[in-house]
């Protein structure tokens, strides 16, 4: 396969982290022809994330987008691991762990010391400074930002973050990577939400704001942005699929990295997050999604 000018080619990859991003970052490596490791600690999550890729790519084959012996190669180059010691010999890792700074970075410090001096080290961070990420390390210049949107085997786009010290080397590399998952690549200076959560997350924080001073109802606000602008879903229903916890989070980034008080999460997101009404992920946000599970801990750390 062509790379790019300065592109090395990735043969062995990490994914850090089997939820949902994970599994799904994993999927398209595997498909493309990557060994994967995949790790988590937890082996619920590494089993959940299995089943979970292995359905999705035989569901490709059952509707012919994937052929069957690719589909059962796919899920054979996908090895679960459990300790962050197994990943010496693979060129990148790419983590999408819990969103917090303190963890991601003692996480890069550890990947610092195991992997091979030649691996690229990234982050599927929403909004995190790679370039904070990076000075963790002893690599600054192998760091990079590689956004996935979710769910990642359908969302078409990657957004690569450059740190104020990342390589041409390690962009091209990792932009090469990118489109041989079949995504588009755009590119965004280190800054605060970078473009895409820049821009999406103020729309959902608006959202919010409209419930919480009685604009409209949730399925107003939602029916309205869906069918007045053409969005696959409204806001209010995009947040609990993002997850209301990741929203706060990146809002808070915003807030506290641009210092506008435009950025200033709503009350009612704040509230929500603090009763434990996550999202869809935890059967209830701003809407209700049958059971409420209390079985899915918030994870803070591998
Ligand atoms: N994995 C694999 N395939 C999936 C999937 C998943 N998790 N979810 C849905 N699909 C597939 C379905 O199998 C289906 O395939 P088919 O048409 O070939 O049968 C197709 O996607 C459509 O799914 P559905 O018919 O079930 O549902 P919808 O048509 O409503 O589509 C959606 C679901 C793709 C999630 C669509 O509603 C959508 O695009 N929503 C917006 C998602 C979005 O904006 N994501 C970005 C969030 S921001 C982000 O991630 C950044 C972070 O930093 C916060």
């Amino acid at each position: 396969m062509a790379t790019q000018a300065g592109a090395k080619e990735i043969k062995a990859v990490a994914v850090i982290g089997a939820g949902q991003m994970g599994s799904g970052i994993a999927q398209l490596a595997a498909a493309a022809g990557c060994g994967v490791l995949l790790l988590d600690s937890d082996p619920a999550a590494l089993s959940r994330a299995v089943a979970s890729i292995s359905s999705s790519l035989r569901r490709l084959a059952t509707k012919g987008q994937l052929s069957q012996s690719a589909c059962e190669h796919s899920i054979e180059r996908i090895k679960c691991v459990s300790s962050v010691q197994e990943l010496r010999n693979v060129d990148l890792v790419i983590e999408a762990i819990v969103e917090s700074e303190d963890i991601k970075k003692k996480l890069f410090v550890e990947l610092d010391k195991i992997t091979k001096p030649s691996a690229i080290l990234a982050s599927n961070t929403s909004s995190i400074s790679v370039t904070r990420l990076a000075s963790a390390t002893n690599r600054p210049c192998q760091v990079i930002g590689v956004h996935f949107f979710n769910p990642p085997p359908i969302m078409k786009l990657i957004e690569i973050i450059r740190g104020s010290d990342t390589s041409e080397e390690v962009f091209a590399t990792v932009k090469s990577f990118s489109e041989r998952l079949g995504k588009t690549v755009i590119c965004s200076q280190d800054y605060p939400g970078f473009i895409v959560n820049r821009i999406l997350m103020p729309m959902i924080n608006e959202a919010f704001w409209a419930l919480y001073t009685g604009v409209a109802t949730k399925e107003d606000i939602d029916t309205g942005m869906k069918l007045g602008t053409n969005h696959p879903m409204g806001p209010l229903q995009l947040a609990d699929f993002i997850g209301l916890d990741v929203c706060l989070s990146v809002l808070r980034v915003l807030h506290n990295g641009l210092g506008d008080s435009k950025y200033s999460p709503c009350p009612l997101l704040v509230q929500y997050v603090d009763a434990g009404r996550l999202g869809k992920k935890r059967g209830q946000g701003v809407y209700s999604y049958g059971k409420r599970s209390s079985s899915i801990k918030p994870r803070s750390s591998l």
